[in-house]
Protein backbone atom coordinates (compact mmCIF):
# COMPACT_ATOMS: atom_id res chain seq x y z
CA UNK A 1 0.00 0.00 0.00
CA UNK A 2 1.54 3.75 -0.57
CA UNK A 3 0.76 6.65 0.91
CA UNK A 4 -1.43 9.61 -0.86
CA UNK A 5 1.29 12.35 -1.36
CA UNK A 6 -1.14 14.79 -0.78
CA UNK A 7 -2.19 14.21 2.56
CA UNK A 8 -1.70 17.37 4.87
CA UNK A 9 1.30 15.41 6.30
CA UNK A 10 3.41 15.05 2.92
CA UNK A 11 3.70 18.72 2.27
CA UNK A 12 6.11 21.45 3.88
CA UNK A 13 8.92 20.94 6.27
CA UNK A 14 8.43 18.65 9.08
CA UNK A 15 8.44 19.88 12.98
CA UNK A 16 8.80 18.18 15.80
CA UNK A 17 4.79 19.58 16.34
CA UNK A 18 3.94 17.77 12.85
CA UNK A 19 5.70 14.66 14.51
CA UNK A 20 2.75 15.14 17.70
CA UNK A 21 0.42 15.69 15.13
CA UNK A 22 1.19 12.79 13.27
CA UNK A 23 0.61 10.81 16.74
CA UNK A 24 -2.79 11.90 17.32
CA UNK A 25 -3.82 11.40 14.02
CA UNK A 26 -2.95 7.84 14.10
CA UNK A 27 -0.03 8.87 10.69
CA UNK A 28 3.18 6.65 10.95
CA UNK A 29 6.31 8.31 11.40
CA UNK A 30 9.19 7.26 9.24
CA UNK A 31 12.69 7.59 10.14
CA UNK A 32 16.37 7.00 8.57
CA UNK A 33 20.10 7.83 9.52
CA UNK A 34 22.09 9.69 6.91
CA UNK A 35 25.24 10.71 7.30
CA UNK A 36 26.30 12.23 4.06
CA UNK A 37 24.89 15.13 1.48
CA UNK A 38 24.47 12.80 -1.27
CA UNK A 39 22.47 10.08 0.62
CA UNK A 40 20.82 12.56 2.39
CA UNK A 41 19.45 14.45 -1.03
CA UNK A 42 17.58 10.70 -2.01
CA UNK A 43 16.23 10.08 1.64
CA UNK A 44 15.04 13.55 1.90
CA UNK A 45 13.42 13.88 -1.85
CA UNK A 46 11.75 10.18 -1.24
CA UNK A 47 9.52 11.93 1.69
CA UNK A 48 11.23 10.51 4.70
CA UNK A 49 9.96 12.35 7.86
CA UNK A 50 13.34 12.22 9.63
CA UNK A 51 16.50 12.21 9.45
CA UNK A 52 18.51 10.79 12.33
CA UNK A 53 22.72 11.66 12.08
CA UNK A 54 22.90 8.68 14.38
CA UNK A 55 26.73 7.83 16.17
CA UNK A 56 26.06 4.41 14.42
CA UNK A 57 28.18 6.61 12.00
CA UNK A 58 31.09 5.36 14.70
CA UNK A 59 29.83 1.57 12.88
CA UNK A 60 29.31 2.31 9.30
CA UNK A 61 31.24 5.18 8.54
CA UNK A 62 34.26 4.91 10.86
CA UNK A 63 34.20 0.99 10.52
CA UNK A 64 34.27 1.19 14.35
CA UNK A 65 33.31 -2.12 16.84
CA UNK A 66 31.19 0.75 18.87
CA UNK A 67 29.80 3.97 19.11
CA UNK A 68 31.83 5.44 21.95
CA UNK A 69 34.66 7.00 20.52
CA UNK A 70 32.76 9.08 18.16
CA UNK A 71 33.12 13.25 18.58
CA UNK A 72 31.02 15.81 18.76
CA UNK A 73 33.35 17.35 16.03
CA UNK A 74 32.35 14.00 13.63
CA UNK A 75 28.48 14.36 14.59
CA UNK A 76 28.81 18.31 13.46
CA UNK A 77 30.58 17.57 10.11
CA UNK A 78 28.43 15.03 8.87
CA UNK A 79 25.47 16.57 10.42
CA UNK A 80 26.29 20.16 8.02
CA UNK A 81 26.08 18.01 5.46
CA UNK A 82 22.84 16.03 5.64
CA UNK A 83 20.88 19.59 7.06
CA UNK A 84 22.27 20.76 3.26
CA UNK A 85 20.72 17.95 1.68
CA UNK A 86 17.39 17.69 3.62
CA UNK A 87 14.28 19.98 2.33
CA UNK A 88 11.41 18.27 3.92
CA UNK A 89 12.64 15.80 6.56
CA UNK A 90 13.63 17.18 9.90
CA UNK A 91 17.00 16.27 10.83
CA UNK A 92 18.24 15.11 14.25
CA UNK A 93 21.73 15.45 15.33
CA UNK A 94 22.79 12.41 18.21
CA UNK A 95 25.10 14.03 20.94
CA UNK A 96 28.10 11.37 21.23
CA UNK A 97 29.01 9.39 24.54
CA UNK A 98 30.55 11.86 27.13
CA UNK A 99 29.00 14.97 25.50
CA UNK A 100 26.19 15.07 28.00
CA UNK A 101 26.67 12.82 31.24
CA UNK A 102 29.28 15.03 32.58
CA UNK A 103 26.81 17.96 33.94
CA UNK A 104 23.56 18.94 32.83
CA UNK A 105 25.51 22.50 32.23
CA UNK A 106 28.00 20.08 29.56
CA UNK A 107 24.89 18.76 27.76
CA UNK A 108 23.09 22.18 27.49
CA UNK A 109 26.17 23.48 25.93
CA UNK A 110 27.02 20.35 23.65
CA UNK A 111 23.69 20.79 22.45
CA UNK A 112 23.80 24.45 21.83
CA UNK A 113 27.24 24.68 19.79
CA UNK A 114 25.53 21.49 17.92
CA UNK A 115 22.57 23.27 16.97
CA UNK A 116 24.48 26.48 16.11
CA UNK A 117 27.53 24.97 14.26
CA UNK A 118 24.84 22.30 11.89
CA UNK A 119 21.39 23.94 12.04
CA UNK A 120 20.13 20.60 12.72
CA UNK A 121 16.44 20.88 14.13
CA UNK A 122 16.51 18.78 17.21
CA UNK A 123 19.05 16.34 18.84
CA UNK A 124 19.21 13.30 20.70
CA UNK A 125 20.46 11.68 23.46
CA UNK A 126 20.68 7.68 25.10
CA UNK A 127 19.29 6.94 28.58
CA UNK A 128 16.37 8.07 31.15
CA UNK A 129 16.83 9.44 35.05
CA UNK A 130 20.04 11.62 34.96
CA UNK A 131 19.80 13.31 31.60
CA UNK A 132 15.97 14.37 32.08
CA UNK A 133 17.34 17.28 34.27
CA UNK A 134 19.48 18.93 31.11
CA UNK A 135 16.69 17.55 28.74
CA UNK A 136 14.18 19.99 30.79
CA UNK A 137 17.01 22.89 30.72
CA UNK A 138 17.25 22.00 26.44
CA UNK A 139 14.26 22.09 25.78
CA UNK A 140 13.71 25.79 27.92
CA UNK A 141 16.01 27.40 26.25
CA UNK A 142 15.01 25.86 22.68
CA UNK A 143 16.72 22.96 21.46
CA UNK A 144 14.30 20.18 20.96
CA UNK A 145 15.50 16.74 22.54
CA UNK A 146 15.14 13.30 21.19
CA UNK A 147 15.35 10.57 23.99
CA UNK A 148 16.39 7.07 23.29
CA UNK A 149 15.77 4.13 25.71
CA UNK A 150 15.89 0.07 25.90
CA UNK A 151 18.86 -1.06 24.18
CA UNK A 152 21.50 2.20 24.62
CA UNK A 153 24.37 1.11 22.14
CA UNK A 154 26.87 3.90 24.52
CA UNK A 155 26.53 1.94 27.58
CA UNK A 156 27.57 -1.53 25.57
CA UNK A 157 30.68 -1.58 28.50
CA UNK A 158 28.34 -1.38 31.45
CA UNK A 159 25.98 -4.40 29.51
CA UNK A 160 28.49 -6.67 27.96
CA UNK A 161 25.82 -7.32 24.87
CA UNK A 162 23.41 -6.08 22.79
CA UNK A 163 20.56 -8.21 23.72
CA UNK A 164 16.75 -6.92 23.76
CA UNK A 165 16.30 -4.96 26.75
CA UNK A 166 12.81 -5.15 28.97
CA UNK A 167 12.53 -8.60 29.21
CA UNK A 168 11.93 -8.66 32.65
CA UNK A 169 9.38 -6.58 34.51
CA UNK A 170 11.87 -4.88 36.23
CA UNK A 171 14.02 -3.71 33.38
CA UNK A 172 10.68 -3.26 31.81
CA UNK A 173 9.33 -0.94 34.74
CA UNK A 174 12.36 1.08 34.46
CA UNK A 175 11.99 1.89 31.10
CA UNK A 176 8.46 2.82 31.48
CA UNK A 177 9.04 5.10 33.89
CA UNK A 178 12.04 6.53 31.88
CA UNK A 179 9.90 7.25 28.89
CA UNK A 180 8.06 9.20 31.31
CA UNK A 181 10.25 11.15 32.96
CA UNK A 182 11.61 11.70 29.37
CA UNK A 183 8.48 13.34 28.38
CA UNK A 184 8.00 15.46 31.43
CA UNK A 185 11.32 16.62 31.12
CA UNK A 186 10.09 18.07 27.46
CA UNK A 187 11.42 15.48 24.86
CA UNK A 188 9.63 15.54 21.90
CA UNK A 189 9.42 11.96 21.29
CA UNK A 190 11.77 8.65 21.96
CA UNK A 191 13.12 5.97 20.30
CA UNK A 192 12.95 2.41 21.73
CA UNK A 193 15.20 0.27 20.82
CA UNK A 194 15.41 -3.77 20.96
CA UNK A 195 12.52 -4.25 23.31
CA UNK A 196 9.35 -6.28 23.04
CA UNK A 197 6.61 -5.59 20.95
CA UNK A 198 4.40 -5.73 23.94
CA UNK A 199 6.32 -3.45 25.75
CA UNK A 200 6.79 -0.84 22.93
CA UNK A 201 2.76 -1.10 22.71
CA UNK A 202 2.27 -0.37 26.12
CA UNK A 203 4.48 2.64 26.23
CA UNK A 204 3.12 3.97 23.16
CA UNK A 205 -0.61 3.94 24.27
CA UNK A 206 0.58 5.61 27.52
CA UNK A 207 3.04 8.35 26.22
CA UNK A 208 1.62 11.72 24.51
CA UNK A 209 4.66 11.87 22.61
CA UNK A 210 5.79 10.07 19.96
CA UNK A 211 7.60 6.23 20.76
CA UNK A 212 9.58 5.64 17.55
CA UNK A 213 10.99 1.62 17.18
CA UNK A 214 14.13 0.03 16.07
CA UNK A 215 13.62 -3.44 16.86
CA UNK A 216 10.13 -2.68 19.09
CA UNK A 217 7.39 -4.19 17.21
CA UNK A 218 4.77 -2.75 15.29
CA UNK A 219 2.96 -0.92 17.61
CA UNK A 220 5.23 2.44 17.64
CA UNK A 221 3.92 5.50 16.49
CA UNK A 222 7.10 5.51 13.92
CA UNK A 223 9.79 3.34 13.21
CA UNK A 224 14.04 3.82 12.51
CA UNK A 225 16.37 1.99 10.74
CA UNK A 226 20.14 2.47 10.01
CA UNK A 227 19.85 3.20 6.00
CA UNK A 228 22.96 1.25 5.26
CA UNK A 229 21.15 -1.96 6.70
CA UNK A 230 18.03 -1.59 5.13
CA UNK A 231 19.68 -0.65 1.60
CA UNK A 232 22.02 -4.34 2.08
CA UNK A 233 25.05 -1.85 2.05
CA UNK A 234 26.12 -4.01 5.53
CA UNK A 235 26.79 -7.54 5.12
CA UNK A 236 27.88 -8.58 8.39
CA UNK A 237 24.71 -7.38 10.71
CA UNK A 238 21.72 -9.05 10.13
CA UNK A 239 19.48 -8.38 13.19
CA UNK A 240 15.53 -9.76 12.75
CA UNK A 241 14.66 -6.11 12.83
CA UNK A 242 16.32 -4.77 9.76
CA UNK A 243 13.99 -5.68 7.02
CA UNK A 244 16.34 -5.40 3.62
CA UNK A 245 14.92 -3.29 0.67
CA UNK A 246 17.50 -3.72 -1.65
CA UNK A 247 20.88 -5.26 -1.65
CA UNK A 248 23.08 -2.54 -2.98
CA UNK A 249 26.45 -4.66 -1.41
CA UNK A 250 25.97 -7.13 -4.47
CA UNK A 251 24.77 -4.04 -6.46
CA UNK A 252 27.85 -2.13 -5.93
CA UNK A 253 30.42 -5.30 -5.56
CA UNK A 254 28.83 -6.10 -9.56
CA UNK A 255 29.04 -2.57 -10.88
CA UNK A 256 33.04 -2.19 -9.55
CA UNK A 257 33.75 -5.34 -10.72
CA UNK A 258 32.00 -4.76 -14.61
CA UNK A 259 34.22 -1.33 -14.34
CA UNK A 260 37.37 -3.11 -13.87
CA UNK A 261 36.83 -5.01 -16.35
CA UNK A 262 35.75 -2.42 -18.95
CA UNK A 263 39.30 -0.63 -18.20
CA UNK A 264 41.27 -4.26 -18.41
CA UNK A 265 39.86 -5.14 -21.86
CA UNK A 266 40.21 -1.32 -22.65
CA UNK A 267 36.46 -0.77 -23.03
CA UNK A 268 36.80 1.90 -21.51
CA UNK A 269 36.35 4.97 -21.92
CA UNK A 270 35.29 4.71 -25.73
CA UNK A 271 35.15 7.02 -28.39
CA UNK A 272 32.17 9.26 -26.49
CA UNK A 273 33.56 8.76 -23.43
CA UNK A 274 36.74 11.21 -24.10
CA UNK A 275 37.41 14.55 -25.24
O1 LIG B 1 22.88 5.97 16.13
C1 LIG B 1 21.87 5.54 15.57
O2 LIG B 1 21.82 5.31 14.36
C2 LIG B 1 20.69 5.33 16.40
C3 LIG B 1 19.55 4.61 15.78
C4 LIG B 1 19.86 3.17 15.73
C5 LIG B 1 18.27 4.87 16.47
O3 LIG B 1 20.67 5.69 17.53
Amino acid sequence: MSVSRSSKFNDKKVTTLRLKEMKKAGVRISCLTAYDYTIAKIIDSSGIDLILVGDSLGNVIQGNETTISVTIEDIIYHTKAVVKASERALVVADMPFMSYQVSGNQAFRNAGRIMKETNCSAVKLEGGGVVCEAVARMTDAGIPVMGHLGLTPQKINHFGSYRARGTDKDEADNIKEDALRLQDAGAFAIVFEKIPAELGQEITESLEIPTIGIGAGPHCDGQILVYTDMLGLTIDFNPRFVRKYADLNKNIHDSVSQYINDIKIKDFPNDDESY
